[in-house]
């Protein structure tokens, strides 16, 4: 069933989707591989669409394959599809390019986190409603974290208390988002990472550990059984 997006909702999701899945082997680009039948960008679409605030989603798709991500994502829900970039920025900045006049809320979320629940895009969302310009979920990490130099010895190790891992969705008042953007020069730079440059204060919310990011071939297994299990 066609989902509806909330035509009063104060948030846009954009989802980069456009790149190779070099990391996850050989095949189609990573979106559109499948996970338990279906490609993990129809698995993504679906739970953005189930969070109540959100009123547009916005895909970056392979340059090659809109059409079709189009075609496949119209039963699951309305969503705008533009051209993604050759960098996740580029992808990220063309898909903001599309988001309709309204939504003052503007989140990006990956499409390679396909199982991140809809409650995660409102926690997100709501941190940002309530005053933060720039908001990020993150989890605590637990293993042991130590640097080396280029000869693989240990220079030290790092007081991972004061380390947090970084998920999407991040969230961003629609003006801060923008202003980063058309500021970035660094592409390997991440969203929150842009509007750090710009001196914005970035919050930590929770994140989710099913927010987990699917990269190598490893972590499409683990997605898929937790998807067997519920997720
Ligand atoms: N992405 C994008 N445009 C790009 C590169 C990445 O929209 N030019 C998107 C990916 O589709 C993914 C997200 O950014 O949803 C996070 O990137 P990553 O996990 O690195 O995915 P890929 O770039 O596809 O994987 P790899 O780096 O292994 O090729
Ligand atoms: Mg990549």
């Amino acid at each position: 069933m066609t989902a509806q997006l909330n035509p009063r909702g104060d948030v846009a999701v954009l989802v980069p989707a456009a790149g190779a899945g070099v990391r996850l082997g050989p095949g189609a680009p990573k979106a559109l591989r499948p996970l338990a039948g279906e490609p993990l960008l129809v698995h993504v679409v679906r739970r953005i669409a189930a969070a109540p605030s959100v009123h547009t989603i916005v895909v970056a798709a392979p340059a090659a394959d809109v059409e079709p991500v189009r075609a496949m994502l119209a039963p699951i829900a309305p969503v705008i599809v533009v051209a993604g970039g050759a960098e996740r920025q580029a992808s990220v900045a063309a898909a903001l390019a599309a988001v309709p006049a309204g939504p003052e809320i503007v989140l990006v979320h990956d499409a390679a986190r396909a199982l991140t629940p809809p409650e995660l895009v409102e926690s997100v969302a709501g941190a940002v409603r309530a005053g933060h310009d720039a908001v990020i979920p993150v989890l605590p990490v637990v293993d042991t974290i130590k640097e080396v130099d280029a000869g693989e010895v240990v220079l030290g190790t790092v007081d991972r208390s004061a380390l947090r891992a970084v998920q999407t969705p991040q969230g961003f008042r629609r003006s801060v988002l923008a202003a980063a953007h058309a500021a970035a020069r660094d592409p390997l730079t991440d969203d929150a990472g842009l509007v750090e440059k710009q001196g914005v204060p970035v919050v930590c919310v929770p994140g989710s550990e099913y927010a987990l990011k699917v990269t190598r071939p490893f972590d499409l297994a683990l997605a898929e059984h937790l998807l067997v299990a519920g997720a």
